[in-house]
């Protein structure tokens, strides 16, 4: 172009620093526009799993709420959509100024051309071969300068991914860490105080919150039971609602490989924190925990979870069937070994009275199980991964009375022999325990056998006047096993 004519060359090329500039801004306000794409996209999907999971969907029916989430959900799902329209708009806007610019660039190379024709300076033939190279040269061109565009509104979708990967892992294992083999089972809390994070906002506490939710369906449903009043209301102690910094103070304890301990106390008290504590998903603020004798922070993650096994308070199943349910305890366990395990918990006569037996669909979160038969999955479960130390929440619901026992039943063959901490609302389970830790507001402030404390008259004969002796009441009568 150059060595045709070098006037018409720097017009042609002069309409380019107006399109680097115009590509800066606008690739600018995209890369804003992506980012917020992102988060209202992110924000609706979040909103969905929320909503539309069966907890959620039973919330909002019990609730009568079903018009508030559709238009919760319209007004997310419109900002969706509004922005989704911005940036394509923008993005044709963009091109459209592109292929303009290369159009007057073209315009400009003719007028001017036109002008140096009719003066005589060179024949028409050159604006031909002219504006044939100009078209091959803008092409290229506008691709070239939307790349920067295209590549900052794509590194927003790395930056999101970075600020995830750069998270601190809280839960470090070491390079050099021990391999634990052999566990006796023996655990102990040396004057551990734990906090939580203030904007603890990780995987845990999204675990956690789902969590919640689960509880609030259960009082919605009725089948909580009298255990998760707070009984220590009427005592002199402040109100265990108020929030406090430290959610466990200066806990010490020895349980011995093959003891039952059995965790007692009014609600908020911290007991669940503890159970948190000994798998590791949270680490102590100060203080050491140690599993025969070895810290848990120098012990091998997957070691430790192949040791521990909890059964939580509520129970959470896959949508898929009750044999990968069961098996994901233990991936390599063969059907003997199945159906050992849901014998142990009573729950294999049920399972078989079903009309694909092992290979029912339980359903989202196993909602077409009742309570007590996901409870005694989940017991099932854990002995089938037969872990030196058991961790149980147990479940505060009251079932009828054969459930009951059968749950009672299932529980007492999983604990023996092995170290087991019991978050207790059962009156057999504390009364079978060997050492039972009363807290309150995040410290263990009793601690003994049953007649001991009994006779200490303290907070814990308050709750076993005011919690447990009912359950007795509930479970004596009724053991159909008896005969
Ligand atoms: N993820 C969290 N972040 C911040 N604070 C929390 C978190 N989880 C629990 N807490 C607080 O820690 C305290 C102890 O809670 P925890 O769940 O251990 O009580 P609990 O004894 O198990 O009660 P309940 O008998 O009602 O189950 C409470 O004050 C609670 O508000
Ligand atoms: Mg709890």
């Amino acid at each position: 172009m150059l060595s045709l004519e070098w006037r018409l060359t720097i017009i042609g090329v002069a309409v380019l620093p107006v399109l680097i500039i115009i590509a800066r801004r606008v690739g600018k306000h995209l890369r804003r526009i992506a980012r917020e794409q992102m988060d209202i996209n992110a924000e609706m999907n979040a909103m969905v799993g929320e909503t539309l999971n069966i907890s959620g969907t039973l919330l909002v029916k019990l609730f009568g709420r079903t018009e508030l989430e559709t238009q919760r959900f319209g007004e997310r799902a419109a900002r969706v959509r509004d922005i989704g329209v911005r940036r394509a708009v923008l993005g044709s806007q963009f091109w459209a100024i592109l292929g303009l610019t290369g159009v007057i660039g073209s315009a400009l190379v003719y007028w001017m051309g036109g002008h140096l024709v009719l003066a005589g300076a060179f024949s028409i033939g050159t604006i031909v071969a002219f504006s044939a190279y100009l078209g091959q040269l803008y092409g290229p061109l506008q691709y070239l300068i939307n790349i920067p565009v295209e590549f900052s509104t794509s590194m927003v979708s790395f930056e999101r991914v970075f600020e995830i990967v750069d998270l601190p892992v809280e839960i470090a294992e070491k390079p050099d860490a021990y391999v634990l083999t052999n566990v006796r089972g023996a655990l102990t809390f040396d004057h551990v105080t734990f906090k939580y994070d203030k904007g603890d906002e990780g995987l845990l506490s999204a675990v956690r919150r789902y969590g919640r939710i689960d509880n609030v369906t259960t009082v919605l449903s009725g089948s909580s039971g009298g255990a998760a009043k707070p009984v220590a209301d009427d005592l002199e102690a402040p109100s265990p609602h108020q929030a406090r910094e430290t959610a466990l103070e200066d806990i010490s304890f020895e349980i011995h490989p093959g003891q039952l301990a059995a965790l007692v106390g009014p609600s908020g008290a911290g007991k669940t924190t503890m159970t948190y504590l000994i798998p590791r998903l949270y680490d102590p603020t100060s203080g050491r925990i140690l599993i025969d004798g070895h810290d848990l922070r120098d012990v091998q993650l997957e070691a430790l979870s192949d040791n521990i096994g909890m059964v939580t308070q509520e129970t959470y199943l896959f949508h898929d069937t009750i044999r990968t349910n069961l098996l994901y305890a233990r991936l390599n366990a063969t059907d003997a070994e199945l159906i050992a395990a849901a014998k142990a918990a009573n729950i294999h006569d049920f399972i078989m009275g079903m009309p694909d037996g092992y290979n029912t669909i339980v359903g989202e979160r196993g909602y077409r199980l009742s309570g007590g038969e996901k409870q005694r999955l989940a017991i099932a479960r854990v002995i089938l991964k037969d872990p030196r130390i058991l961790v149980l929440d147990e479940a505060t619901s009251h079932l009828d009375s054969q459930s009951e026992a059968l749950i009672q039943e299932a529980l007492e063959r999983i604990m023996a022999n092995r170290t087991s901490i019991v978050i207790a609302h059962r009156l057999s389970t504390i009364l079978a325990a060997d050492l039972i830790l009363v807290m309150d507001r995040g410290r263990i402030v009793e601690r003994g056998t049953h007649a001991e404390l009994l006779a200490q008259g303290g907070l814990y004969a308050h709750l076993y006047e005011t919690q447990f002796e009912r359950s007795l009441e509930i479970e004596r009568p009724a053991d159909p096993f008896e005969e």
